[in-house]
């Protein structure tokens, strides 16, 4: 007996447009709906049978054609979209992204019939190769650009980069830079840099550490990278909170962990569901839990810290966005109370500076330092010398306390004005991680429609707003409160921009 659902029992063929999409969903197959779904329209993409540009059914019709829930749609075109395959036009509909991420997988239309048969000899070759299928994060949106408000996640405005002192300090540098420039300098980077990065982690964040604990690397993703390369081995396990930032566990997946999710309530990461296995690695963001923003307890941190102590794992401690702390006094990171070398700390430049310049940094385990500088140097060699050489100028001189000081206190009027703005048009909410950060999270309350679909509306009204998984976030299942979280970013804009957008919003969902 057939168990193909949807399409294929009312109409095989679901039109939108030019585009023709022929999707059929199987009962028996042990992937999910949504999923499948997922495979079909992204295989048609791949395989050229459709095009940038084609435009897609919208979710509803889509659903109605399929005879699936409209939410199944929703999280398949949200894959879709954080994967990069299909973008959104605010006011207009869905398309395939012009720019596919993988553009080897070409269409044999505009070759002729000799580069076809290349082709499907390629193809047919390929097929029996173990090329993996890489999950990635999303980066950005330029269609996102024309958006009249747009509260994206984890983007600095960048209406306040320090330019004027950066560019005397890169001018500076070029006029000495001599042979720095011609050769190769230590992988785990320019000395200078480090020292000034261990002498602000310590007021700043409560790590004590020697500037030769300390690697360069270009970003935090690097920074999982390196880490990820020396401490996961292929079935290892990998622990991650429940939901987790994609970038972090899409690579300690592709280099062959098993991710172990474990749920977050209000005081971080439930460490009494941590695996008694073992040698795991422990992904967290005990500051501003990534994505919801709720804060690690101190009494969780400790029984974190045993947990890795006593089962021999390393913890990765993700302080993304903790030069941002809006109530109280700073908090002393993970690695602060890490009396045993179990905790990788990892910072980076992208959020307080931007993420532009590609900086950030690895505070080692002293027993690791030696592994981490040698795997460094296999990946990459090290930094670019020049970016490291002015941030570090740009340390030592003061300005960085400044800037941070600066944008601390312009970040928190923002975090006010949109706290004020959601109180004003939709009474009180129930947000979470706004004591620290650059977005805040809001639990839609009963009645309201799913993120996804406030998103939706919020984008045909011209204001952006992320549902987790536009904002990169990774959920495991879809039996927590997952689909009723919405990220708002709030620094990149002004006072003015965030009131007039959330008044926006709320008109687009009266309406
Ligand atoms: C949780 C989290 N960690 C780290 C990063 C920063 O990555 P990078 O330093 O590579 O720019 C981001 C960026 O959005 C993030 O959301």
């Amino acid at each position: 007996m057939s168990n193909i659902v949807s399409v294929s029992r009312a109409n095989p063929v679901v039109r939108s447009g030019h585009a023709q999409l022929s999707i059929i969903l199987r009962e028996t197959d042990k992937s999910t709906l949504q999923n499948q779904i997922f495979d079909q329209i992204r295989t048609m993409i791949l395989n050229g049978q459709l095009r940038g540009d084609d435009p897609l059914p919208t979710t509803r019709e889509l659903s109605a054609q399929l005879g699936v829930s409209r939410n199944t749609a929703v999280l398949a075109y949200e894959r879709l979209i954080s994967e990069g395959y299909i973008r959104t036009k605010p006011y207009v509909g869905t398309f395939v992204s012009p720019d596919l991420p993988d553009t080897a997988f070409l269409s044999s239309a505009s070759a002729g019939p000799a580069a076809t048969q290349l082709q499907t000899d390629a193809a047919a070759a390929s097929s029996d190769e173990p090329i993996r299928d890489l999950r990635t994060h999303r980066l950005a949106d330029p269609d996102r650009r024309r958006l009249a408000a747009d509260f994206w996640v984890g983007r600095p405005d960048a209406r306040t980069f320090p330019l004027k002192a950066w560019s005397q300090h890169i001018k500076g540098r070029l006029k000495s830079a001599g042979a720095r420039l011609t050769s190769y300098s230590d992988p785990a980077g320019l000395l200078e840099l480090r020292q000034a990065i261990a002498k602000h982690l310590a007021p700043a964040r409560g790590v004590v550490c020697d500037a030769d604990q300390i690697i360069i690397v270009g970003g935090c993703q690097d920074g999982f990278n390196l880490v990820g390369r020396l401490l996961v081995t292929p079935g290892s396990t990998a622990v991650v909170e429940s939901p987790c930032y994609q970038g972090a566990a899409f690579v300690l997946e592709s280099l062959g962990a098993k991710l172990h999710p474990v749920p977050i309530d209000r005081d971080g990461l439930d460490v009494s569901k941590l695996p008694h296995v073992k040698g795991a690695l422990a992904y967290v963001t005990p500051s501003h839990q990534y994505p919801v923003g709720v804060t690690m307890s101190l009494q969780r941190r400790i029984e974190l810290l045993s947990w890795a102590t006593q089962y021999d794992a390393y913890i990765i401690e993700d302080d993304y966005d903790s030069d941002f702390r809006f109530v109280g006094s700073p908090l002393t990171a993970l690695k602060g109370l890490d009396r045993n070398e179990r905790v990788i700390y990892l910072g980076t430049f992208s959020k307080c500076m931007g993420p532009g310049l590609r900086l950030g940094y690895v505070v080692a385990p002293r027993r690791l330092v030696d592994s981490f500088r040698r795997m460094k140097m296999l990946m990459n060699n090290g930094q670019s010398w020049l970016e490291q050489a002015a941030m570090a100028d740009f340390m030592s001189s003061g300005e960085f306390g400044r800037h941070l000081r600066r944008i601390r206190q312009l970040y928190r009027e923002r975090r006010d004005a949109l706290l004020g703005a959601l109180k004003k048009h939709f009474g009180d909410c129930e947000v979470y991680g706004e004591q620290a950060g650059m977005h805040l999270v809001w639990k839609l309350p009963e009645g309201f429609p799913s993120a996804a679909e406030v998103e939706a509306r919020g984008l045909a009204a011209g204001v952006g707003v992320c549902s987790l998984a536009t904002g990169s976030a990774l959920r495991f299942g879809d039996d927590d409160d997952g689909d009723r979280l919405l990220m708002l970013g709030f620094v990149a804009l002004t006072e003015k921009e965030i009131e007039d957008g959330i008044a926006r919003l709320a008109a687009a969902l009266r309406g």
